[in-house]
């Protein structure tokens, strides 16, 4: 057992475990822009982008290949390899009595492991013995909104549709989408290579491995983390996901029903007062959230709210958000702050 949650009470020895991916990336931009306690920062990615050089806070800092000698000393782990890697490296981390905090999906549903979202159930971070896991992107933006709409009213049932774009698949698929798009402009279609289909002026269901019940993977994940962030065992949710051709941020469209009626305004009010959201609603131009309102913000945009026609205790509503950064990147640098030691 570790003796605090807490990290040390001085700039840290950090890694980004996958720096050269999407994810990896975004992560090093949000350590320089939030200006996060970090003595000395070590990249690390498989052998493929070993020797990658980038420059961070004006450094030149040169990636490495993942071996164990890379781990010694370090402070805290900011893993987006996979869940294999986080996996294969965790006694190395623990070894050094240092935090993971992991965006693949091998912990999540770990008992022992915290899935915190910073706006939504801060407190949770400090039950961690080592590992704090960053829930899935989708489940990320869908929960910043269901947990200031519950305390207007017991939520039911949710039904809830994704439009995910490309770079939820990773950094290779987001080059491949525009590959294929000029291919396709030049009249010289191609076949995908990254994903399972060309998403270029196309889109396909989620191609996360299909379960028995006829749910994705990346649907049951959206169900079952939703249940354990917000602490609702009970809570009845469906999710249907779909892969569309947008290079980055998702979007959600989300149907809630309530154990009560729940007005628009009041439900607009309430979210326009919770950390994380911006409100983005013009019904007299018709001007809601689009994925290029959010590209590279932290907020989820919302929008859209009205009442659900088909029963009165029902709201709907849409959403937007960068989900490398809201949905990874920042989530998990916002989970690493909230253990820094206070001054
Ligand atoms: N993209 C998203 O929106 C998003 C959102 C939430 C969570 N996630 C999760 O975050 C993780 C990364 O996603 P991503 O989209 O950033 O993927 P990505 O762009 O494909 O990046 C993968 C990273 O992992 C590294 N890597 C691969 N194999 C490795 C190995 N054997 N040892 C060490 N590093 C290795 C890659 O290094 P090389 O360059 O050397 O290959 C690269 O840096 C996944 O678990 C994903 O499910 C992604």
């Amino acid at each position: 057992m570790r003796k605090s949650p807490f990290l040390p009470d001085r700039p840290l020895k950090v890694a980004v475990l996958g720096s050269s991916g999407a994810v990896g990336s975004e992560l090093l931009k949000i350590l320089e822009q939030r200006n996060f306690p970090i003595s000395e920062l070590v990249l690390l990615s498989s052998e493929r982008s070993e020797g990658k050089k980038i420059i961070w806070k004006g450094e030149e800092l040169v990636t490495k290949k993942t071996t164990k000698e890379e781990f010694l000393n370090l402070d805290l782990v900011l893993a987006s390899a996979g869940g294999s890697i986080s996996k294969k490296w965790l006694s190395n981390i623990k070894e050094q009595n240092a935090l993971l905090i992991d965006n693949s999906s091998a912990f999540r549903l770990d008992k022992n492991v915290p899935l915190v979202v910073p706006e939504v159930n801060a407190s949770e971070a400090l039950n961690h013995d080592g590992v704090i896991a960053n829930p899935n992107c989708t489940t990320i933006l869908l929960t910043i909104v269901l947990a200031p709409l519950s305390k207007l009213s017991t939520i039911q049932r949710v039904v809830v549709s994704t439009y995910q774009s490309v770079s939820g698949a990773g950094q290779l698929a987001m080059e491949e989408l525009k590959y294929l798009t000029e291919k396709y402009l030049q009249g010289n279609p191609q076949n995908s290579e990254v994903l399972p289909y060309s998403l270029a002026f196309n889109l396909f269901l989620h191609n996360s491995p299909m379960l028995a019940n006829n749910y994705c993977e990346e649907e049951m994940k959206m169900v079952n983390e939703t249940k354990k962030i917000l602490n609702i065992a009970n809570l009845k949710l469906s999710a249907t996901c779909v892969r569309v051709p947008v290079l980055r941020a998702h979007s959600e469209s989300i149907n809630i029903e309530f154990a009560g009626v729940v007005e628009p305004k009041d439900a607009l009010e309430e979210l326009k007062k919770s950390p994380g959201i911006e409100i983005i609603e013009d019904y007299k131009k018709n001007r809601f959230p689009m994925p290029n309102d959010v590209m590279g913000r932290d907020n989820v945009a919302v929008g859209r709210l009205r009442t659900d026609i088909s029963q009165p205790n029902g709201l709907e509503l849409w959403l937007c958000g960068d989900q490398i950064r809201k949905g990874a990147a920042l989530n998990a640098v916002q989970i690493a702050e909230l253990l820094i030691p206070k001054k």
